[in-house]
């Protein structure tokens, strides 16, 4: 049976990585990996394939950035030759990101069957662009494989038959759990002259909050007074550092004595920083998972979740991106932690054991 696996920007990289080594039990699968070069520098990137150990990519589609359609269509546009040349039996496309969107798309309608990493998550705003993309792939998709019990629940709410999801809880654990020890020892809080559980970390990239001026500019007032509490580490994403330069300047905007601006880290830094927080404050989705495993207590600047088990079991509180009740909640934090519960189910590290043995099972008709 062959695979080609499909990846394209950063939140990919590292659930693809534990499926790959755990298809390696695997001799009668071949598989086939394909960057579409949405995200090209090396820290959004090649950082990723250094650290996770991931195998060079089979081919680079090198679609760079562009508006959404732009994007999607040239991701279109270049996969579609790999799978006529490639003749793959099965396509595994992971999260909601525009090449997960693109390359079902071309799959589905060359009939190649679809499986689909992260399935039946929901914000249930369509406002952003991630979940058009997660509707659309789950819809095209053959196997859907869920990271929680209330995205399978999504998936039959919306008519998907119950024989093609699989339950296999998240692959994103299965990296943390042996990555968590020597990124620690790589104590880089102390390239920032911090102390452990004295700092709190910053990311932001949301088109929500990033793409209008004045929510941005008010987000970044409410970051500065923040800052006056506890050093806010602050790596910023291309995406919102082109922002705040065409709102003023990056600079002066993030002025600020305790906060500490630097470029997007990689995954064993980031994950060093983030594991001796005393609090995350972060838009990502992926962030929100990682915190709740790692027990560190994080703020999330949207009205919304599509991972609701952090709210439940995690150290996850969802906080509106207004700068007053930003301020409110963090300092509420810093006196009286949130308490910690059991992580959610199948989160346990054995989440890509569970997806390589389903597709080493599943035979294409
Ligand atoms: C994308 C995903 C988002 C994910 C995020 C993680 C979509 C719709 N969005 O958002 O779900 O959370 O990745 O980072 O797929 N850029 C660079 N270098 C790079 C990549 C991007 O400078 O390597 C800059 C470009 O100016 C680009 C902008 O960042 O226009 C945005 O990149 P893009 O891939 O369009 O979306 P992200 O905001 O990264």
């Amino acid at each position: 049976m062959k695979i080609i696996h499909v990846v394209g920007a950063r939140p990919n990289f590292m659930k693809i990585a534990p499926l790959l080594q755990s298809l390696q039990a695997y001799p009668h699968i071949t598989n086939y990996l394909v960057h579409t070069g949405q995200h090209y520098d090396d820290n959004m990137s090649a950082i990723f394939f250094r650290e996770l150990n991931l195998p060079m990519p089979d081919l680079n589609l090198d679609v760079g950035s562009g508006s959404h359609a732009q994007q999607t269509a040239q991701i279109m546009l270049r996969f579609e030759p790999v799978l006529t040349s490639q003749r793959p039996d099965l396509v595994v496309v992971v999260g909601d990101v525009n090449s997960t969107l693109a390359s079902s798309l071309v799959a589905a309608k060359l009939h190649v069957p679809v499986a689909h990493i992260e399935a039946g998550l929901r914000s249930f705003d369509r406002s952003m662009p991630e979940e058009i993309n997660r509707i659309v792939t789950d819809v095209l998709s053959t196997l859907l494989f869920t990271p929680s019990r209330s995205a399978s629940r999504n998936l039959l709410a919306e008519g998907i038959p119950e024989e093609k999801i699989h339950f296999v809880g998240n692959l994103m654990v299965d990296n943390l759990l042996n990555a968590v020890p020597p990124a620690k020892a790589r104590k880089a809080w102390e390239r920032f002259s911090l102390q452990p559980g004295h700092y709190a970390v910053l990311t932001l990239h949301r088109a929500s909050n990033v793409d209008e001026p004045e929510k941005l500019l008010g987000l970044m007032k409410a970051i500065r007074e923040i800052a006056k509490l506890l050093p806010v580490v602050f790596p910023i994403h291309p995406r919102t550092a082109s922002r705040l330069q065409a709102a003023g300047d990056l600079h002066i905007l993030t002025a600020s004595a305790g906060l500490i601006l630097t470029e997007p880290l990689g995954y064993l830094d980031f994950l060093s920083l983030l594991s001796q927080a005393k609090l995350v404050l972060t838009d990502s989705g992926g962030i929100q998972a990682e915190t709740t495993v790692l027990g560190v207590p994080c703020l999330t600047m949207r009205q919304n979740t599509e991972w609701p088990e952090t709210l439940e079991t995690g150290a996850n509180r969802l906080v509106s991106p207004d700068p007053d009740q930003l301020m409110a909640e963090v300092t509420r934090i810093l006196v009286h932690p949130f308490e910690q519960k059991p992580r959610p189910e199948g989160w346990d590290g054995l989440a890509a054991q569970r997806v390589a043995k389903v597709l080493s099972d599943w035979s294409p008709r």
